[in-house]
């Protein structure tokens, strides 16, 4: 039986991945990889239009794969691999970008928060094409699914567009991707200021939980997270936004529903709640920190596996964008 495929990635924009990468993507992405055929790419041409330094960025790209396989992606079933190893990802963005529109790259959210936060001038072209090279990383590879948190949403509807457009155009060639997206645990917030997204790139890192921090760390976090004066474990997201995203994390980590959660809390204070979070975090964070370190430590196994996967993925992609250049016109090489 051929499965359908799915296809998502992560930029290698910090060190380590945070717990709302964790939650909102990595744990659908190792459930769903038994019934799909997967494809999951860290997304280094991405992460190029944030400032990076070179040797940093080779060194996050590494980490972020051997974080996807320490947390269950299994690369000889999945193709895992690094996006700028398949040439075809840039080539199928050029095409893709001329038939996207100018106001329709501009309605994008996150490319109009970023501009808006460092300026016109400071804010590059590739950071308002981004969507349009998410889109071709989802359609080269005749993608049906993809897994993401829900700020990626509208990256999505995007790519669903372009497919849409590119097939009236030119005949049949891209399949109409769906977004798959938890809607409990879509949107992980910061434990400081629990009403913004939890991201690689926040201000302050107290807020952040990191995948590969010492687990003490991570439980101290967890301790000094912002709550509310009410004293009471209960869920309500509009006046008790940081217990209720403490309680998300609790139950999406433990499997458990988030009622049951409350119930054996009521009556004790914050502290208890904070220190049994922290004990479901560390249990999590702690098998999956010591396996990705052992894979750095190793790199060039690590390097093998991800050049043997980029050869996979290679083989399915470059068949998509030889069919697209064909029906948009361009002269084959003979
Ligand atoms: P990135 O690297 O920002 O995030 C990776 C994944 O983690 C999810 N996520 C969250 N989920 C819940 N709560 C949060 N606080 C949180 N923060 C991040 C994101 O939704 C995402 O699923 N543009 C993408 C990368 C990308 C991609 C793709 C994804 C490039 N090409 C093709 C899917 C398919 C991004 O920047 O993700």
């Amino acid at each position: 039986m051929i499965k359908p495929r799915l296809y998502s990635g992560m930029q290698p924009s910090a060190d380590s991945l945070q717990i709302g990468n964790y939650i909102g993507a990595l744990m659908q992405w190792r459930e769903l990889q038994d019934s799909y055929d997967a494809y999951f790419s860290v997304v280094d041409l991405h992460a190029l239009t944030q400032p990076n330094d070179p040797a940093e960025l080779r060194a996050k790209t590494r980490r972020t794969a051997a974080q996807y396989i320490a947390a269950g992606i299994e690369p000889s079933r999945s193709t895992l691999y690094v996006q700028s190893h398949v040439s075809a990802h840039s080539e199928l963005a050029w095409a893709l970008s001329t038939i996207t529109g100018f106001g329709e790259a501009g309605r994008m959210t996150q490319f109009k928060d970023k501009s808006a936060r460092y300026g016109a001038d400071a804010t590059n072209v590739g950071l308002f094409t981004y969507p349009v090279l998410m889109a071709a990383d989802i359609l080269l590879y005749q993608t049906d699914v993809v897994p993401v948190g829900d700020d990626q949403k509208q990256h999505i509807e995007l790519t669903r567009d372009l497919a849409e457009r590119f097939n009236s155009r030119y005949g049949q060639t891209f399949t109409v991707p769906t977004p798959v997206i938890q809607r409990d645990t879509a949107r992980i917030y910061d434990l400081q200021n629990p009403t913004a997204k939890m991201s690689k790139s926040a201000e302050s890192d107290a807020g952040v939980l990191w995948l590969l921090d010492e687990p003490s760390k991570s439980a101290k976090k967890i301790m000094r997270a912002v709550t509310d004066s009410e004293g009471v474990v209960r869920f309500d997201r509009e006046a008790k936004p940081g217990v209720s995203n403490l309680l998300v994390i609790y139950a999406a980590l433990s499997g458990r529903q988030i009622a049951a959660i409350e119930d054996e809390y009521a009556g004790r204070g914050y502290g208890d709640f904070k220190k049994g979070l922290a004990e479901v975090v560390v249990s999590e964070f702690e098998p999956v920190r010591e396996r990705a370190l052992a894979l750095l430590d190793d790199t060039a196994e690590l390097d093998r596996v991800l050049a043997e996967n980029a050869g996979r993925a290679a083989s399915v992609a470059n068949r998509t964008l030889s069919d697209v250049y064909d029906r948009m016109g361009l002269l084959r090489r003979v």
